[in-house]
């Protein structure tokens, strides 16, 4: 390697990124005299530390090489070039994008009150925070609180998939093969409880769909593996179109073997997603079992993610239950309404379920019970034990002062926006979770749940304006009952749309079935008209 030439390298894309000698050494944990020798030709980095190099300035290591064989003049330009590809500038935020944007906020911000002066619902929801009437569903019914003359008076939540609630879906399934979820999809799809014999065909049906095609996971999945799990299964999605002869076709019976299609590939979706990811970034071994046809769906996930693939019965009945109450929750939620509004425009199921997937993906909707656990191990590093009750007491109180945690003023996993004095899902899930925890011996970190259950119930009642009461929410339980399953963080709202596939596929058949016209609201404009000013004329 030609020490000097190296050097011109290190100190071009030193000074791209901004960063001064010192700044660069920090980064890659070695003095600033070593940085300077280099970048004056001095010395050079030892050969293994080029992938380090290369990888602080997001370059190849071919990159820095290939470029010190060049002479000068064309090292710069073939430099310049190659930087204004890279990764690493394509990334940022330029003085251009950071004018375009202040001219952006300057056209386009608005004065909130135009809301009221014009009528207009923000987010779909009148000023209670209820939500304008969209449509029409049978799929399932959500119910939190009742209205008698005028009056809005809450009640215990109740969650009714096709009429059937959904407590006694989890209650009275079949526990021992953990098939739940499998029959609340046949209730969810079909309307109606199956007999034996249509489960039984069900469930084989879920089984010979769980399969991708042929160097799928080698030519899809293992490319450009990322942390964001939901991104991946999304490539997935629209990645199984090529594979479907009958994409467009919109027929009520191609829909429907379209959704058992993609019902029965997302937890491959998933967990070959997760693999891709801790084997090419985090250096970890590759494990991808094949799906096992005589497992249900719970148990599938656990042996497909377990390099052993084994789990024990309590295990998989509790992801089995979980899976069974995130599969379906009406409508109106952000996915589901997604749904119904991609399918209105006459869209194929891949593109339709990517949406949703997508709208699922944001922390506002998917995402609150990881940070219902990140809340508690920063709430566990606060205070001195699980039995420092005054400890807990205060530091949920800063939470909601919007001192602590990420200064939000939430408590997660409390509080609903239709559940009022209880979120049906989260009283199955916290007895289950029970169990698995005492199985696991950590009925003591349980006790800790029940415990800032109790007190942020109180302290969000009087620190903040409570008309209909506040619980925990379905995400209070699950993520810990996931942690106690050893399920990675990355898996938790992936989980979420392995088991609310079922409930997007209800929504865009009956959509198809029910509602001819696109959807269509109307957008009020609030702007001004200018007059267009030829170029020579405008000011320089
Ligand atoms: C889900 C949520 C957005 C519903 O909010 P909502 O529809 O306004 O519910 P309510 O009408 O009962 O809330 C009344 C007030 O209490 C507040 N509140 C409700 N739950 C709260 C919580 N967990 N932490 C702090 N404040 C809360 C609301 O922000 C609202 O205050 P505001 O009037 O100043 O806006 C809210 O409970 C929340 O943010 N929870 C934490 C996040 C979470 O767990 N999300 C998962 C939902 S499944």
């Amino acid at each position: 390697m030609n020490a000097e030439k190296l050097g011109k390298i290190i100190t071009f894309l030193r000074k791209q990124n901004n960063w001064t000698q010192k700044e660069l050494a920090n980064k890659l944990g070695i003095s600033d005299k070593t940085v300077s020798k280099w970048e004056t030709g001095c010395g050079l980095p030892e050969i293994s530390f080029l992938p380090d190099l290369a990888d602080v300035f997001n370059v190849t290591v071919d990159f820095l090489v290939s470029n010190n064989a060049v002479d000068d003049f064309a090292l710069y330009e073939s430099l310049v070039d190659s930087y204004t590809h890279s990764n690493r500038a394509q990334n940022k935020i330029t003085d251009q994008i950071e004018t375009l944007t202040d001219e952006f906020r300057g056209a386009s911000t608005f004065d909130p009150e135009l809301y009221e002066k014009y009528d207009v619902k923000r987010g779909l929801r009148d000023y209670n925070g209820v939500g304008v009437r969209a449509g029409l569903t049978k799929v399932s019914e959500v119910v939190g609180k009742k209205e008698v003359n005028g009056q809005i008076i809450p009640l215990e939540g109740d969650l009714f998939y096709r009429g059937y609630n959904v407590k006694d879906l989890v209650n009275n399934c079949d526990t021992e093969h953990n098939t739940g979820f499998e029959e609340a999809v046949y209730v969810l799809l079909s309307g109606k409880l199956p007999n034996f014999h249509e489960l039984e065909a069900f469930k084989s049906s879920l089984a010979n769909y769980r399969t991708l095609p042929n160097n799928f996971v080698k030519d899809v999945i293992m490319k450009s593996p990322t942390s964001d799990i939901m991104n991946s299964m999304a490539r997935g999605v629209l990645a199984l179109t090529s594979y479907d002869y009958s994409v467009n076709d919109t027929s009520l019976e191609n829909v429907m073997r379209q959704s058992l299609k993609l019902i029965a590939v997302f937890p491959l979706l998933a967990i070959y997603s997760y693999q891709a990811y801790v084997h090419y970034r985090e250096n970890q071994s590759l494990i991808i079992h094949n799906p096992n046809p005589r497992y249900s769906t719970a148990e599938n996930i656990l042996s497909l993610l377990r390099p052993d693939g084994k789990f024990t019965p309590a295990e998989a009945r509790f992801l089995d239950a979980c899976l069974i109450l995130h599969a379906e929750h009406g409508g109106g939620n952000n996915s589901s309404f997604t749904t119904h509004v991609v399918t209105s425009s006459g869209t194929d199921t891949y593109s339709a379920i990517t949406a949703a997937l997508c709208s699922l993906k944001g922390p506002k909707h998917g995402g609150a019970n990881l940070k219902v656990c990140q809340m508690m191990d920063d709430l566990k590093a606060h205070v001195s034990g699980y039995d420092d009750k005054d400890g807990i007491y205060s530091y949920l109180s800063d939470l909601l002062d919007g001192k602590v945690f990420d200064k939000k003023g939430l408590i997660y996993g409390m509080g609903h926006a239709v559940y009022s004095l209880s979120d049906p899902r989260a009283v199955v899930i916290s007895d289950i979770v029970k169990d698995l925890a005492i199985e696991k011996g950590l009925e003591d970190e349980y006790k800790l749940y029940t415990d800032v259950q109790t007190f942020a119930t109180e302290l969000i009642a009087q620190k903040r304006k409570i008309y209909k009461g506040v619980s925990p929410n379905v995400d209070f339980y699950s993520g810990f009952g996931y942690r106690l399953l050893g399920i990675p963080d990355e898996l938790f709202t992936p989980l979420f749309a392995i088991a609310r596939v079922a409930g997007w596929s209800a929504h865009r058949i009956e959509e198809l079935l029910n509602t001819t016209k696109i959807i269509r609201p109307q957008y009020i404009h609030v702007g001004t008209r200018h007059k267009y000013v030829p170029m020579n004329k405008r000011k320089k």
